[in-house]
């Protein structure tokens, strides 16, 4: 199966809803780009973090805008692991952005106007060299507005907090149900409810509530919506 053209498809929904395990599949399958616009709020936390200019009780606004310069995000296939991996300034960062304490710092940092400007502009720049899928909180909405394909992911806050909680335990690390549960009924309420960009369904985008589904329904779904509107063969 392959895009019959240049395709942008735009995968927004709320945290842990397993928005990229999606988009990776369908990028995959035909044969397109993936950008995971999460790895990089998450890789402008940890930078912050890094220069302690933000932490769980501080966040230094102007100081993190005024580095924004000095940062520099980049995906790569690890074959490996086949997985893609994000790098921060060419260092392999991919499980430390993962981390809870990222988790928590990360909504704030998305909330600043500066770093959804800078952000947003790589992002369109990703689609220069071909058809993508993105998936994060405001592509459909603010980045692609004229994407082809606009998809709203959501599912119910314990049905992803259990993901969330899996995938923490599955990597090694140290996690909590309910305070990956607080975790995720935090970044929903900030994430919907910031001055700018705040997540929301575009008004054309395709609801696809996967509380119920597996994960090969799912795909399916997708799949067929690609078919319907012509943009696979
Ligand atoms: O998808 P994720 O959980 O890795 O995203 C991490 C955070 O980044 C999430 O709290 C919201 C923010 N984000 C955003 O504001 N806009 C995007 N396009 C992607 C992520």
């Amino acid at each position: 199966m392959k895009a019959t053209k240049k395709i942008i498809i735009a995968v927004d929904g709320h945290s842990s809803c397993g928005k990229s395990t999606l988009s990776k599949e369908v990028a995959k399958k035909i044969g397109i780009g993936y950008v995971d616009t999460g790895a990089m709020y998450r890789s402008v936390t940890l930078y912050g973090m890094r220069k302690g200019i933000v932490s769980d009780d501080e966040l230094r606004t102007e100081e993190l805008v005024s580095r924004l310069g000095e940062i520099s995000i980049s995906f790569k296939f690890d074959q490996e692991k086949g997985r893609n991996t994000t790098y921060l300034n060419g260092e392999n960062v991919e499980d430390e952005i993962r981390t809870i304490e990222v988790s928590r710092n990360v909504s704030k940092v998305s909330a600043i106007k500066e770093v959804r400007a800078k952000l947003t502009d790589w992002q369109r720049h990703a689609a220069d060299e071909g058809s993508v899928i993105m998936d994060g909180r405001d592509i459909g909405t603010v980045v692609f507005p004229q994407a082809d394909l606009k998809i709203f992911m959501t599912a119910t806050a314990e049905v992803r907090a259990q993901r969330r909680y899996d995938e923490l335990i599955g990597k090694g690390e140290q996690a909590n149900y309910e305070e990956v549960l607080a975790n995720v009924k935090e970044r929903d309420e900030i994430d919907s409810t910031r001055e700018v960009s705040p997540l929301r369904k575009a008004d054309d985008a395709l609801l696809l509530d996967n509380s119920n589904l597996s994960r090969e329904e799912q795909y399916d779904v997708v799949i067929g919506w690609l078919k319907e509107r012509n943009l696979v063969e």
